[in-house]
């Protein structure tokens, strides 16, 4: 049994006071000038990255992969991407890291592989070869004519894909290239626990686990919800049937034998149900989890069903979870990643890039949880907004198209559309300075399009300006270190029903946090909440220079946040 320490859940962990900095290999930093990221740029920057104040790193897949989904499609599970570098290198960038005291996260991407993985491509050879069961090989329907059931894939699309040697079909529930694992077979689950001990033994601190809620299939594999134009059939995949089952083995087998951190990436995932999976206790199956539904303030499940930003919808969200979790399970904080557009585009303005940029900032790590920042996020990056369909690098973004345009969008409303929700907007090499390609590469031609802002936004720019957002992270990261308060302090919002004002307080012991967060350039009339006198708090972050900090009335400057501390 894990006792409590407190009635303020103050269940201490390393995990709870790590920062987590997200790097997206490719787009990272090319250290050997053919255009594309790679563990050896990544080395150049380790300094810069402990810098900011954060205590790990988490790399997207790094794994050898045909890159169909930027190595989310996995071809070798044991090895580096070649052109990212070698295992020796790794083994390099982790004893520095470990050096440097920051923590190597991993990305487990175990629902599916690549069909260029030696599993699948025996799968395929025959109906008896060992690993034919390794994945989802099914008859199709109506003499074979028609896929083996109505699903389709989360990249729209058919969910299947026929083999005219078997004449069978295989799950996919992401791109044609990652083929589903069937993790029903108990073959397969010795092969996911290997790999785990494989990288643990090495030395790394932990796993991010991809669409984890999603690898426990319905038996039968049953229609889907015949009205769904994407990710038909999810219902019978998301938290299906055995997945407490298969996570309860990974964890006893392996993962609790180790001093690692899990969380698990969950799409569509709500409080009630996360409970299930990351409660504190002898049961606990992940240590975190990503769910997306603060990403859903401006638009309809996806980022490409566009609806205005609703600051309520969004507040709601937080809070939410963050009561839902309170005193039982813990928060994984984050406003981006490799999967959505870029937040300063979305929730704050372009126009007030910095300014906003420090309140979204200030707004989510402020919370109970454990923050995670995107690479590119501590300088307000913003979406790339390219013009050609051509230009889109993305999978996902290539298939949406492609729905849209059935679904009688015609092409310019798509690529609007696009310059706002594609996942490629987070995808740009990162900004280091002015000079050519951004600094990012020495090749003639980076691998991926540059945000043409590179000039103004930039790292080299950033650290020579004192009222910066790097700064401000660093400032906000070292505030957050240094006041237990911030990490393990309970929550309580105020001013629910503002449609401009985020505001809510945490305490711990005696300590307090007041956080008030404008979401609009528009001034409004702040008042500080009952029990608040601000002229007995220390103003410890801010966006503006503010002449009164002590005034308990007044108002808002544009994307304005105050921190105060009692
Ligand atoms: C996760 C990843 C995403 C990937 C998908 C399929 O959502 O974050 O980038 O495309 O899973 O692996
Ligand atoms: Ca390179």
């Amino acid at each position: 049994m894990v006792i409590l320490l407190s009635a303020q859940g103050l269940n201490k962990h390393w995990y709870k006071e790590m920062v987590v900095y997200q790097i997206w290999p490719r787009s990272f930093c090319d250290g050997n000038g053919d255009g594309i990221g790679d563990l050896k740029g990544i080395i150049s920057k380790l300094d810069y990255i402990k810098s900011l104040g954060v205590t790990a790193i988490w790399f997207s897949p790094l794994f050898k992969s045909p890159q169909k989904d930027y190595g989310y499609d996995v071809a070798d599970y044991r090895d580096i991407a070649p052109e990212y570098g070698t295992l020796e290198e790794f083994k390099e960038l982790l004893e520095l890291a470990h050096s440097k005291g920051l923590k190597i996260i991993m990305d487990l991407v175990v629902n599916h592989s690549s069909d260029q993985h030696e599993w699948f491509k025996e799968s395929r050879k025959s109906e008896d070869n060992p690993y034919h069961d390794y994945y989802f090989w099914r008859k199709g329907r109506k003499g074979g004519k028609k896929p083996p059931n109505n699903w389709l894939s989360s990249f729209p699309g058919p969910g299947w894909e026929y083999d005219e040697k078997l004449d069978k079909y295989y799950l996919h529930v992401f791109a044609v290239e990652q083929p589903d694992l069937n993790h029903d077979n108990p073959k397969v689950r010795e092969e996911i626990k290997d790999i785990l001990r494989f990288w643990l033994d090495l030395g790394v601190d932990g796993f991010r686990e991809d669409v984890i809620t999603y690898i426990s299939k319905k038996d039968g594999l049953p229609n889907g919800f015949p009205l769904m134009p994407a990710a038909r059939g999810i219902e019978n995949y998301a938290n299906g049937p055995r997945i407490h089952e298969f996570l309860s083995e990974y964890k006893n087998d392996v993962l609790k034998h180790y001093d690692c951190v899990t969380i698990g990436e969950a799409p569509m995932m709500r409080p009630k149900v996360a409970l299930n999976y990351i409660t504190e206790g002898p049961d606990q199956e992940l240590n975190m989890m990503f769910h997306f539904q603060h990403m859903e303030a401006d638009c309809l499940f996806i980022e490409w069903v566009r609806r205005p930003f609703n600051l309520r919808k969004l507040k709601k969200v937080f809070t939410n979870w963050q009561n839902k979790l309170y005193g039982k399970a813990w928060n994984a904080l984050y406003i981006e990643n490799h999967d959505h557009p870029r937040i300063i585009s979305r929730y704050g303005s372009e126009k007030y890039r910095v300014e906003s940029g420090k309140m979204l900032a200030t707004m989510y790590i402020c919370q109970r949880g454990t923050p995670f920042i995107y690479q590119g996020q501590e300088i307000g990056m913003t979406n790339l907004e390219l013009p050609e369909l051509e230009m889109y690098a993305d999978v996902a973004t290539q298939n949406t198209y492609k729905l849209f345009r059935k679904l009688g969008f015609k092409h310019d409303k798509i690529m609007d559309i696009a310059k706002t929700a594609a996942r490629d907007n987070a995808r740009s090499p990162v900004q280091w300075n002015d000079q050519k390609n951004a600094g990012f590469t020495t090749a003639d031609k980076p691998w991926f399009y540059i945000n043409k802002n590179y000039t103004e936004v930039n790292v080299e720019a950033a650290e020579k300006d004192e009222n910066s957002l790097l700064h401000y992270y660093r400032k906000l990261l070292k505030l957050r270190k240094e006041n237990p308060v911030i990490i393990y302090g309970d929550y309580k919002e105020h001013y629910k029903r503002s449609k401009t004002l985020y505001v809510y307080e945490r305490n711990l012991n005696g300590k307090r946090l007041l956080t008030i967060n404008s979401f609009t350039e528009k001034p409004v009339k702040f008042k500080a909440p009952k029990g608040f006198d601000l002229s007995k708090g220390e103003l410890a972050l801010s966006n503006y220079p503010v002449d009164n900090p002590g005034a308990n009335e007044f108002i808002t400057k544009p994307y304005e946040t105050r921190t105060y501390l009692f």
